[in-house]
C-alpha cells in the first residue's frame, strides 16, 4: 500500500495553476462534462475559497471532477483540503484520473459513497459546502451540513435556476431560514445559491 502511494506521488503531474486551467478549459470542451458547473460558477468558487482562507471544503457531487478541479486550485493557495462524495464508480474513477492530470490528488480525499451517509460521518467544522447532487435531496444535505458548517462559512447549491421545482422546498428554506443569509450568484446561468452561516 505504501509503495503504491509513493508510486502515485511519483507520477501525478506537477501542480501548476496554469495547467490545471489548461486542463479545466479542455474539460469545458468535452461533450461528457454536461452535468458540471459553468466556469463562472468556477471562478465564484475560486474566489470565495481564497476569500474565506478556506482550508475544510465539502463538495456532494463529485461526477467527473470539473468542479472540483476549481476548489482544489485555490485550496492549492489556501493550504487546504477538499473532501468530494460521488456515487457512480465510474464518474469517481474519471475524477481521480483528473485530480491526477491536474496535479491535486494530494489535496483532494475522493469518496465513493451514497452521500447521504458519508455527510453524517464528516466532522465539523467545514468552510464551504458545494451540494451539486440529485436536487429533491437537496433540504436533506442542507439539514445535515448545516451544524457541521462554521460560523461565516457557506452553503453553495447549484442548479437553483434550471432545476428550481425539484429543490422548491430547499430554496424556500435558504431564503427564509434565520440561521443564514441567502443570495444568488447573479452570473450564474443554471442558478447557483449562497448561503452564509450567521
Ligand atoms: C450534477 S453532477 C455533479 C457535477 C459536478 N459537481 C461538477 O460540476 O463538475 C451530480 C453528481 O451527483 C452524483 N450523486 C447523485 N446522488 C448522489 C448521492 N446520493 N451520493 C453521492 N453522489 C450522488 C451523481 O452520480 C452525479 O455524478
Amino acid at each position: 500500500m505504501t509503495a503504491l502511494v509513493v508510486l502515485l506521488a511519483l507520477f501525478a503531474a506537477p501542480y501548476t495553476e496554469a495547467g490545471a486551467r489548461a486542463h479545466l478549459e479542455a474539460m469545458r470542451k468535452d461533450s461528457r462534462r454536461g452535468m458540471s458547473i459553468d466556469p463562472v460558477d468556477g471562478e465564484y468558487f475560486y474566489r470565495i475559497t481564497q476569500e474565506l482562507k478556506a482550508k475544510r471544503v465539502l463538495e456532494i457531487g463529485t461526477s467527473i471532477g470539473y468542479s472540483s478541479g476549481w476548489f482544489a486550485m485555490a485550496l492549492k493557495k489556501t493550504g487546504g483540503r477538499l473532501i468530494t462524495l460521488e456515487i457512480d464508480p465510474d464518474r469517481q474513477a474519471e475524477a481521480k484520473r483528473t485530480f491526477e492530470t491536474l496535479g491535486v490528488s494530494d489535496i483532494v480525499d475522493t469518496r465513493l459513497c451514497n452521500a447521504l451517509f458519508e455527510v453524517m460521518k464528516i466532522d465539523g467544522p467545514l468552510d464551504i459546502v458545494f451540494i451539486d447532487a440529485w436536487k429533491p435531496d437537496y433540504l436533506k444535505y442542507y439539514g445535515l451540513v448545516l451544524p457541521k458548517v462554521r460560523s461565516g462559512g457557506v452553503i453553495l447549491a447549484h442548479n437553483t435556476k434550471n432545476a428550481a421545482g425539484p429543490m422548491a422546498e430547499f430554496l424556500a428554506k435558504i431564503q427564509n431560514d434565520p440561521a443564514v443569509k441567502t443570495v444568488f450568484l447573479p452570473e450564474s446561468i443554471q442558478g447557483l445559491s449562497i448561503s452564509t452561516k450567521r
